[in-house]
């Protein structure tokens, strides 16, 4: 077991094993966070479809289309959306059995919940020239793997995926700092040099509910987080990190969010 985290000492430890990922429910997920556009992530999403818009219209505009990734998508289809218009294949990695299956079902044609996400990225002009019907493309493009972060080799591999997305899991997995490295790591470990990235983190989070299924969380600030990107994402030029103080506390017991983008070094 986890000892715990630093100013957190007699907070119970649990690691990411220990949690009940199969009893994630991702209809009450999505009810909770995701049946409306909150006001938290319009404003993550403002940031993340200019830092896109940005990267490819500098670097890659007479490019092939490239290869994206969403690490432990859970029941959240915005940040592959957020992709949608560069790439031929995004794949959204997974381990528990029931978001699997919520990503599968969505696969021919998404609930309707997501069209005000891919409304609010159209917000930005290069996602507006994007003049495929994202339902079709999804359809063609996504693809759902099941995959454990904790349990792959990371022996100095670097990874073939040319754009990448990570929101709200190093952190909400595991009370364990050693753990929150570690999948981190793999997240920029999985892009290739130069490819742009986005993750976002809950701030001092200290749990959170799914239903009535509680689930774990470590306590991590910019700090840390920075700390985790940097051997992977440089310094200032190639990382930037923002928090974003949320007026109206709609997700429980957590300080705010912090989005970190760039590009992998
Ligand atoms: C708080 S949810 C975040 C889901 C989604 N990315 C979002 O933005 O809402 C954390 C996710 O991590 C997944 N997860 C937990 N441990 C994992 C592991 N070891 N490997 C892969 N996914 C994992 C959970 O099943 C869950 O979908």
């Amino acid at each position: 077991m986890d000892l715990g985290s630093p100013g957190e000492k007699y907070r119970l430890a649990v690691l990411n094993t220990e949690a009940s990922w199969a009893a994630f429910d991702p209809r009450a997920y999505v009810d909770a966070n995701y049946r409306v556009l909150q006001h938290e992530d319009a404003e993550i999403i403002s940031i993340m479809r200019d830092h896109f818009g940005d990267c490819f219209r500098e670097h890659y505009q007479d490019h092939d289309p490239v290869v994206g990734i969403d690490v432990a998508a859970g029941a959240n289809l915005y940040p592959a959306l957020a992709m949608l218009p560069w790439c031929k294949e995004i794949t959204l990695v997974e381990r528990s059995p029931a978001n699997l299956a919520y990503l599968e079902s969505q696969l021919e044609s998404y609930d309707e919940n997501w069209d005000q996400f891919w409304a609010a990225l159209c917000q930005n002009a290069e996602y507006r020239a994007y003049d495929g019907d994202p339902r079709e493309m999804s359809r063609e493009v996504v693809r759902v793997e099941s995959g454990n972060l904790l349990d792959v080799d990371l022996g100095g591999q670097q990874g073939p995926w040319s754009v990448g997305t990570m929101f709200f899991v190093a952190e909400s997995m595991t009370t364990s700092y050693e753990e929150f490295g570690r999948v981190v790591a793999f997240f920029m470990r999985a892009l290739a040099p130069g490819a742009p990235f986005f993750a976002a983190f809950m701030e001092h989070s200290k749990g959170y509910h799914v239903g009535d299924q509680f689930f774990p969380a470590c306590d991590v600030g910019e700090l840390e987080i920075r700390q985790s990107l940097e051997p992977f994402a440089g310094r200032e030029e190639k990382l930037r990190i923002r928090r974003l103080p949320h007026p109206m506390n709609l997700r429980e017991g957590y300080s705010g969010m912090i989005v970190a983008y760039g590009c992998r070094n």
